[in-house]
């Protein structure tokens, strides 16, 4: 349990968390770790925390460089128990110290452990000096929650930015350069489908604020530290804020009862396939929702597929719409399909949770729903009507 020197008396002190899986029902199959990182200065200062059963491992990494009890400053960027679980243990043992942290993080930490610490209001454009080192504070509201801050310090370039540029990445390696890229970035992009996109909007301030900022570094409070590729991942993160999408790529997502709506799948693939739009086949029975919301960034076109089961949709398909309206993704094109024996009640109530501006809000193609087995007629009927439908759909656009 050895802390990592990432700067001249600044330490990443944080813990892994090899086995976590699922995190609030992101499947997390890589683990993840919660950052925290030290810096020897006149004031010696803990910015962010670990999640509580990793508290021992942090003090471990702490006590490699100093006695934890001379910490004098702590800077609490979010209140999430990921990263403030740690936190409650720690002040036990250092109760003078001061935490810096906005009024929501301390209205959110005195609801979540009923202490009244030593706490430090800070806002936007507030510094503090912590000897050599000057701290600067960014109020980043809903990246995650509305207590998130970054932190900056001038001097050394770093921006903490708990929450944000996270990927959920347990590993040896601390920093982006010492670990595959497209895997990084795969994370990061499936962190901010799964985590952030709902608050794409203030992600965008956010960027503004961050842009004059020089920075050599990105040190997140998950996975890996950003010491290179940071054009790249400003330039991704720009594009998800601002919601950029191919109108040639199309998602394809279903479940099947006896495999009439994975034909239909299929024939709805060729429509797409004949129009030149890439596809992806997603069938609910092997992939994760959460994996499939990585694939929902940058898709114009998104397809759900359903059978009726017991005058509703199958279970697997109700939970991922439900996931995706949470995450809330924009302007997206919708169409709802599936097979069903009788009542046919599956592919109206896909229609209306994708469609409805309550729901998902989506702008809707025609549904297809056929009655039992297609034949290989129907099928290509399918195809030919959609692949029309599409095409006065992307004209209208
Ligand atoms: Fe990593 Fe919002 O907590």
């Amino acid at each position: 349990m050895k802390p990592v020197k990432i700067r001249e008396n600044i330490y990443w002190v944080g813990g892994v968390d090899w086995d976590l899986r699922n995190f609030h029902g992101y499947l997390t199959q890589r683990g993840s770790t919660y950052n925290a990182y030290l810096i020897i200065d006149e004031k010696i200062t803990l910015i962010d925390n670990v999640k509580h059963y990793l508290y021992d491992e942090m003090i471990e990494r702490i006590s490699a460089i100093i006695d934890p009890s001379q910490i004098d400053i702590i800077v609490q960027n979010h209140v999430e128990m990921d990263h403030s679980g740690g936190l409650n243990i720690l002040m036990d043992r250092i109760p003078n110290a001061t935490i810096y942290t906005n009024a929501n993080g301390i209205k959110g930490l005195k609801l979540h452990y009923k202490k009244d610490w030593n706490f430090y209001e800070v806002k936007t454009g507030d510094s503090i000096s912590i000897g050599k080192r000057t701290l600067s504070f960014i109020q980043t509201p809903m990246v995650h929650w509305p207590d998130n801050q970054f932190t900056y310090c001038p001097e050394e370039k770093i921006l903490f930015s708990n929450d944000g540029f996270g990927q959920h990445i347990a590993s040896s390696e601390r920093f982006v350069s010492e670990y595959p890229f497209s895997i990084v970035m795969e994370e990061a992009k499936k962190y901010y489908a799964n985590i952030v996109l709902p608050y794409s909007k203030q992600v965008q301030k956010v960027l503004d604020l961050a842009a004059p900022l020089a920075i050599d570094m990105i040190c997140p409070s998950h996975g890996l530290i950003w010491d290179t590729y940071i054009p790249e991942l400003m330039a991704a993160y720009k594009d998800w804020a601002y919601n950029v999408t191919d109108k040639h790529r199309a998602l394809i997502i279903y479940d099947t009862m006896w495999k009439s709506t994975e034909k239909m799948a299929y024939a709805i693939q060729n429509a797409f396939e004949n129009l030149g739009i890439h596809t992806k086949m997603l069938n609910l029975q092997f992939t994760h929702i959460s994996d499939i919301m990585t694939d929902v960034i940058g898709a114009k076109f998104i397809c759900v597929g359903s059978p009726t089961l017991n005058s509703s949709i199958l279970p697997t398909v109700a939970a991922f719409i439900y996931y995706l309206k949470g995450l809330s993704p924009k302007d997206r094109i919708g169409l709802a399909f599936g097979s069903h024996g009788w009542g046919g009640q599956g592919v109206p109530i896909v229609q209306h949770l994708l469609g409805d501006p309550k729901e998902c809000g989506f702008d809707m193609l025609e549904p297809i729903k056929y009655q039992y087995i297609p034949s290989d007629e129907d099928l290509k009927a399918i195809t030919e009507q959609l692949q029309n439908n599409i095409s006065i759909k992307l004209e209208e656009q």
